[in-house]
C-alpha cells in the first residue's frame, strides 16, 4: 500500500462511471500518494472531468471502488472544477466562494474560525484578486474566476489538490505564476491536474496519466517515450520535449 515511506492518500479499483446508464470511463485504476504530482491529460470529450467528478463524489461510480485515506484531521481535497462547468449567475460573491471551500467539507453548523475570512482575503491577494473580493462572480472574465476558484480550492490547507484545468483562460504570466506557485504547493500536498497543456506542464509534474475512456500512466521520472497516446501538440521551445513509451509497457509504480 505505501510506495518509498509515502501515504496512499487515494486509491481507485476498476472504476467505472458515465452518466444515465451510459459508461464514460472504463475500468480506472489510480493511486495517489503523499506529493505526488500528476497531470491528466487526453482529448476533448475523452472523460477527464468525469474521472475527477467520479474521484470527487460528484457522480457515483457504476462499478469499482474509491477508498480514500482520511485517518487525518486535515481535509483530504480541495477541488477546483472546470470554469465553464459552473453556473456563473449565481449571486454569490468571490469572498463568499472561497468561504464556499469551508463550508463543502465542514460541519455547516460549525460557525467560521474568526481568522477565516482573513485567510480568504489573503489568498485572494496572492492570487491578484483581492480587489474583485465584494464583486459578484458573474461579473469576473474566465481568469479571474479560475484564481477565485483557486482560492477555494486551497482554503482548507488540502493533503490532495484536485484542478480541472486551472490554466485555460489565464494568462501567459500568471499561467507561469501558478505552476510556480503549484510547485511550491507540491511540497505539502499532493496534486492531481487536469490540463491540456502538455507542453509546460511535464516541466513541473512528476507523472502524466493520459484518459481517454481509460488511463493509462507515464512517469516523468523514466523519461517515456510518446507514442500511441491520444493527444497532439505543437510547441516551439529551447527546453527539450519529454517523449513518452507506449501505454502497453508502462504501469504506475
Ligand atoms: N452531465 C453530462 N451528461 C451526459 N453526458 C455528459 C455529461 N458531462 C459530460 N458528458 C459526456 O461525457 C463525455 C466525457 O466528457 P468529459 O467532460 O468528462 O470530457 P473531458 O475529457 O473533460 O473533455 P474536455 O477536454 O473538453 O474538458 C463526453 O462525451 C460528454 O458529452
Ligand atoms: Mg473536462
Amino acid at each position: 500500500m505505501e510506495k518509498k515511506d509515502k501515504r496512499l492518500l487515494l486509491e481507485l479499483n476498476n472504476v467505472s462511471s458515465g452518466y444515465e446508464g451510459k459508461t464514460i470511463i472504463n475500468d480506472i485504476n489510480l493511486k495517489v500518494y503523499d506529493n505526488d504530482f500528476t497531470a491528466i491529460i487526453g482529448p476533448n470529450g475523452g472523460g477527464k472531468t468525469t474521472l475527477i467528478k467520479t474521484i470527487v463524489g460528484l457522480i457515483s461510480p457504476s462499478k469499482g471502488d474509491i477508498k480514500w485515506n482520511t485517518n487525518s484531521d486535515q481535509n483530504i481535497f480541495g477541488y477546483l472544477p472546470q470554469i465553464n462547468h459552473i453556473d456563473r449567475s449565481f449571486p454569490i460573491s468571490v469572498l463568499d466562494v472561497v468561504l464556499s471551500g469551508k463550508l463543502s467539507t465542514n460541519n455547516l453548523l460549525k460557525r467560521f474560525r474568526s481568522n477565516t475570512k482573513e485567510e480568504a482575503l489573503s489568498l485572494l491577494k496572492e492570487m491578484g484578486v483581492a480587489e474583485n473580493a465584494k464583486q459578484s462572480i458573474g461579473k469576473l472574465s474566465g481568469g479571474q474566476l479560475q484564481r477565485v476558484f483557486l482560492c477555494r480550492s486551497l482554503i482548507n490547507n488540502p493533503q490532495l489538490l484536485i484542478l480541472d484545468e486551472p490554466n485555460t483562460y489565464v494568462d501567459t504570466i500568471f499561467e507561469q505564476e501558478l505552476y510556480e506557485k503549484l510547485s511550491l504547493l507540491n511540497r505539502r500536498m499532493a496534486i492531481l491536474m487536469v490540463s491540456h497543456d502538455i507542453g509546460t506542464v511535464t516541466r513541473y509534474v512528476k507523472q502524466v496519466a493520459c484518459v481517454n475512456k481509460t488511463l493509462h500512466f507515464h512517469s516523468m521520472k523514466k523519461m517515456d517515450h510518446y507514442e500511441n497516446c491520444p493527444a497532439s501538440f505543437l510547441y516551439h521551445s529551447n527546453a527539450p520535449l519529454t517523449i513518452l513509451k507506449d501505454h502497453k509497457e508502462i504501469s504506475q509504480s
